[in-house]
């Protein structure tokens, strides 16, 4: 199998783990890899469910918006390729709109680090970006602006994106950007969470 054909594969069972976790509800949410040295991005194609994608469906295209297979990319291809163009150091990227972690971006708040997993997978803090309308440039170039040392940001009143290395490293940072709200929120309604400031 080819390297594109395993990525298209693992695109596929990580985006239905994702709906089966919870961190993607209905058809929302999308997921990309880059392969740098080609300039091309496969991406999950716009409104289908995560049940029925197989790996056929994985749209292949470049950061300028040509699109070199069958298919409709995802809406938010983007804030994919803008977050590439920004950083050298990410070839995987994650938008989920994971239940707790959006209810922040909601709010326009950053999540604080107060485990010890924010500082070992997500750079501490979680820091929201700038509002812009869904499916603009403006989203991935408001992103990646505080992106930098991060593994991930929210996106003002829209969700989450999660980035790595490779698909692996942008899922986990997803489930820890995740975890982090949602024990925020809980400590919260028992007292006062303590922000952890450095390790
Ligand atoms: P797509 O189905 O076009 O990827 O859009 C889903 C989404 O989450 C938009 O923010």
């Amino acid at each position: 199998m080819s390297r594109k054909d395993k990525l298209k594969k693992e695109i596929c069972e990580k985006s239905l783990q994702a709906f089966k976790a919870g961190l993607f509800a209905g058809t929302s949410g999308n997921m990309s890899c880059y392969l740098r040295d080609k300039d091309i991005m496969l991406i999950t194609p716009t409104s289908m469910r995560y049940e029925i994608m197989q790996p056929k469906d994985i749209v292949e295209m470049k950061l300028d918006g040509t699109v070199l297979t069958e298919g409709k990319p995802s809406s938010e291809w983007r804030l994919h390729a803008e977050i590439y163009k920004g950083s050298e150091d990410v070839n995987a990227v994650f938008h989920t709109h994971s239940p707790h972690a959006t209810a922040f971006a909601v709010n326009r708040m950053d999540i604080p680090a107060t485990l010890i997993e924010a500082y070992f997978f997500l750079g501490g803090s979680v820091p929201c970006a700038e509002y812009a309308t869904p499916g603009t440039p403006e989203v991935g170039i408001y992103a990646a602006k505080v992106l930098p040392g991060k593994g991930g940001c929210l996106l003002a009143n829209h969700g989450v994106v999660a980035v790595g290395s490779d698909l692996s490293q942008a899922y986990i940072r997803a489930e820890y950007i995740e975890d982090t709200a949602k024990i925020y929120i809980e400590a919260k309604r028992i007292g006062e969470p303590v922000v952890l400031e450095k390790l």
